[in-house]
């Protein structure tokens, strides 16, 4: 019985502790998006994983929110086809480690005003609390231990 119970708990537990540990980062703390911001410092010593969450806040219509690449981000420029997050509150959920890039595609502000944003995500089992992947874990009990071949060699 308690075997059982701690299994399910164990399960339970390997099922939510990535969104339990998963972190909110509100771009910009309390001054959320927005032009004449240092996103550069904001980020430097940053530590985000996969699963962790970008939080851009800004008051609707200011602002908006497009994922660009290193080029972009350069120079300025989203992809035309690309739709920006214009909600006000717009929650990105970094699901691929490497490097990311966030720009506002307001009037100049990516531009004159240094709205960008770029970090670089890592991935997930880099994470201080890392819990062991079922596939390990399949892995570790499921090979075939080699079994002792003495008395049949030679
Ligand atoms: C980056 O995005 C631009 C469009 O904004 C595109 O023209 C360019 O090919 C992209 N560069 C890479 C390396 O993907």
């Amino acid at each position: 019985m308690i075997s059982s119970w701690l299994f399910i708990i164990l399960a339970v537990l390997a099922t939510f502790a990535p969104s339990i540990l998963a972190t909110d980062y509100v771009v910009g703390d309390d001054k959320g998006w927005t032009i004449n911001f240092d996103y550069q410092a904001w980020a430097r010593g940053k530590m985000l994983f996969v699963g962790d969450n970008l939080v851009f806040n800004y008051p609707k219509g200011v602002h908006n929110v497009y994922k660009v690449n290193g080029t972009g981000f350069q120079e300025c420029s989203a992809p035309l086809d690309s739709v920006p997050l214009t909600s006000g509150k717009d929650v990105i959920n970094l699901a691929t480690s490497g490097r990311k890039w966030y720009i506002c595609g307001v009037s100049r502000h990516c531009l004159d005003a240094g709205q960008k944003l770029a970090i670089t995500v890592f991935p997930s089992s880099f994470a201080p609390s890392p819990s062991p992947t079922s596939e390990k874990s399949d892995r570790k009990f499921s090979a075939p231990s080699p079994s002792p071949t003495w008395g049949y060699s030679n």
